[in-house]
């Protein structure tokens, strides 16, 4: 066990239920880390007071880190990095229309001053958004630390034991 309660310490915010499909990968690497974490569905455009309300109010909870994915005018990360000074990763979802260079580039290309920690589009970023939160807390978290450095090590293992599959 990593955390000595079981308070989230992370915040995963979805700018619809259709995305998901996306973000329960990062969900399920939290998991894996034993990082317990909250969820909510929340819009910056279609619920901008909820939104605005689930992330002011997030250091109060307890929370560190803010995991917020949308697509499209992907800007629920942006509007998260507005309301707190925790940090806000990003995480672009693949959307319908630019294969997901338009939310890549609404999460990423913040003003100066106001940034948000921007991972890939679609499901390595959500991965990804989950292992760097890891990093994160392992910084002050022992167990955290192992679980990073086990993390870690057997992505190398993996690699170094691959064979090639059987050709059919
Ligand atoms: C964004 O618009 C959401 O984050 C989602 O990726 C996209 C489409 O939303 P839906 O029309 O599927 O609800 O705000």
């Amino acid at each position: 066990m990593n955390n000595s309660s079981d308070k989230p310490l992370v915040s995963i915010i979805i700018g619809s239920a259709s995305d998901w499909e996306t973000m329960v990968h990062c969900a399920r690497q939290l998991e894996k880390f034993g990082i317990p974490y909250e969820k909510n569905i929340s819009s910056a455009h279609r619920t901008p007071a909820k939104t605005a309300k689930i992330v002011s109010t997030a250091k109060d909870r307890g929370i560190k880190i803010i995991i917020a994915a949308a697509g499209g005018a992907a800007h629920l990360a942006g509007v998260c990095a507005s309301e707190t000074t925790l940090p806000v990763f990003g995480v672009p979802m693949k959307g319908w229309a630019l294969d997901g260079l338009d939310s890549l580039l609404s999460t990423v290309m913040m003003p100066r001053g106001m940034p948000v920690c921007t991972f890939a589009i679609g499901k390595a970023g959500a991965v990804n958004a989950a292992v760097a939160a890891l990093q994160v807390l392992a910084l002050e978290n022992a167990d955290f630390e192992k679980t990073l450095k086990d993390y870690r090590a057997k992505q190398t293992s993996d690699v170094e034991n691959a064979q090639f599959p059987e050709i059919k």
